[in-house]
């Protein structure tokens, strides 16, 4: 039996991953900090699913990583879903600083301790939720999205590494346009293009089982990232 561990399963795209897993017969460890949304993602396979409730914004999930791999009794796949996006317009460095707290060295944190695992292993598959955000700045969220660049650019290195160190780590970076999850915080309606949960989870499953460098969610948001490589800045501006 395959074992994965989903940070930030509690809900939205993390919880869409971790049911996609336990479909596909996967024993995983679920983390967060809502303990009764992990709750009711066991209660649907009590035996495959191991609960842990965390706050990866804190410098300590080496120890939570280390917990849940030993529960597991092994690890094939790391999914890392946390992550926050605050609408900062008058540019107050607190927020800023509780979202790179979790989207930079939380995310920094899990993957270099996967990474080192995985070497000593020999092989695994890290994947991280960055963002189609990560291609372009945001003048109205700008830690968001410059998070999500350095979320991918990371990414990218340690694939790097691990292709010259010739180890099969996998290392699939997912770029999400709108997902119908909590972080729209009721703009569903204003935007366009949101996907619901379990199409956006499907295309990942799916994705990860092929072992993609990036995959964009849903397919069709390859169209902006083209379309944010060639517009200029001036007409940029009027949408980020
Ligand atoms: N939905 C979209 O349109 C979209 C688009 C692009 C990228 N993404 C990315 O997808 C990822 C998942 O977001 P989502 O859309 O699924 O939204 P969500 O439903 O709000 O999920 C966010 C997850 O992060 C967890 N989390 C937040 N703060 C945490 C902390 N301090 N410690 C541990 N876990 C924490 C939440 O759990 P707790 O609150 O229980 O801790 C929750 O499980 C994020 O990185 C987001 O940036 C989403």
């Amino acid at each position: 039996m395959k074992k994965a561990i989903v940070i930030g399963a509690s809900s939205g795209i993390g919880k869409g991953i971790a049911l996609e897993l336990l479909n596909k017969n996967y024993k995983i460890a679920i983390s967060a900090r809502r303990k009764e949304r992990l709750d009711k993602i066991k209660s649907l396979n009590p035996d495959n699913v191991i609960v842990k409730v965390f706050d990866s914004s804190t410098e300590k999930n080496d120890s939570l990583l280390y917990e849940l791999v030993k529960n597991l009794g092994g690890l094939d796949l790391l999914i890392y879903s946390s992550g926050i996006g605050i609408l900062n317009k008058k540019l107050d460095y607190q927020i800023e600083k509780k979202v790179n707290n979790l989207n930079v060295s939380g995310f920094t944190q899990v993957v270099d301790w996967g990474f080192n695992y995985f070497l000593k292993q020999k092989h695994g598959h890290i994947v991280n939720i960055s963002s189609i955000a990560s291609e372009i700045g945001n003048g109205i969220a700008p830690s968001y999205n410059a998070s999500k660049a350095y979320q991918a650019n990371y990414l990218q290195g340690l694939r790097f590494k691990a292709i010259r160190k010739k180890i099969p780590i996998h290392l699939t970076d997912v770029r999400p346009g709108f997902v119908d999850t909590e972080i729209l915080q009721g703009n569903k309606d204003n935007l366009f293009w949101v996907a619901t949960v379990e199409k956006a989870c499907s295309q990942i499953m799916k994705g990860i089982e092929s072992k993609k460098n990036v995959l964009y969610i849903t397919k069709r948001w390859k169209i902006i990232s083209v379309l944010i490589k060639i517009l200029p800045e001036r007409i940029l501006s009027r949408f980020f």
